[in-house]
């Protein structure tokens, strides 16, 4: 049996390390449905290049051409329509090739890369608030993707509050994980919280606010952490 790191290298891909010495920044938003994330990602975006730096935004699922044909498989149609393990896979398979396509090319060329959700979503929906599956999100998250963002930005709002902003913004097209109900987004929101626990690379972003005040705590812990 190969080692993690044999296998990268049988396959010719850099391992984690190697990758985390050529990046500049890998930032990603994560919250539950409705927390805003959006917003904040616009505002971030716009004041990275206008302080210069080379910025890519991007999401998930999706963010390359075939993730994004993924993407539409996982998303809609009924909401039983997946388990949670072929979530697991599928969401995999459009990471892998998110970061082969966008990702790890973009930060080779010296971009700050933002991302609207990454592994952490995977983590907590499928791993806590769908199914009890989150060492087999990490397993799989090791053995395929072996990357991690070096900053994390949980926008934090009730469950309450987020179905309120996504009923205000009238948003009909809504995806399976928003049909399934106020319980499973109080259910994220813990999943969410207990994740930064354990989680050196993660910060909670009170989301209460206008959108300017909510990016005023953005902005001060990208500025903390930029290199
Ligand atoms: P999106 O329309 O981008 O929703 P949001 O505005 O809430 O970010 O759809 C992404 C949906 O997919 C969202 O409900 C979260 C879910 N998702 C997972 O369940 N697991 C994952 O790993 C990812 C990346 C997203």
């Amino acid at each position: 049996m190969l080692s993690v790191s044999e296998l990268f290298l049988n396959c010719g891909i850099l391992h984690a390390d190697q990758r985390q010495e050529r990046r500049i920044m890998f930032i990603t938003f994560e919250g539950i449905g409705g927390c805003g994330k959006t917003t904040q990602i616009e505002k971030l975006v716009e004041a990275l290049k206008s302080q210069g730096h080379k910025v890519i935004r991007t999401r998930e699922p999706g963010g390359s051409p075939c993730a994004e044909e993924i993407r539409r498989l996982i998303l809609e149609g009924d909401k039983g329509k997946w388990s949670p393990e072929t979530e697991i896979l599928l969401f995999n398979a459009a990471r892998r090739d998110h970061c082969e396509r966008v990702i790890w090319p973009q930060q080779e060329h010296g971009a700050i890369v933002v991302s609207d959700r990454f592994v952490d979503s995977t983590r907590v929906y499928q791993g806590v608030a769908r199914a009890d599956l989150r060492q087999l999100v990490d397993t799989l998250h090791e053995v395929v993707i072996g990357y991690e963002p070096d900053l994390v930005l949980i926008i934090d709002v009730t469950a309450e509050e987020g179905q309120r902003r996504i009923r205000a913004a009238r948003r009909d097209e809504q995806d399976r994980f928003d049909e399934m109900g106020l319980q499973f987004q109080q259910a994220l929101r813990d999943g969410y919280l207990a994740l930064v626990r354990t989680s050196s690379r993660a910060i909670v972003i009170d989301g209460n606010g206008s959108p300017d005040e909510v990016f005023e705590r953005v902005w001060e812990a990208v500025q903390n952490s930029l290199p």
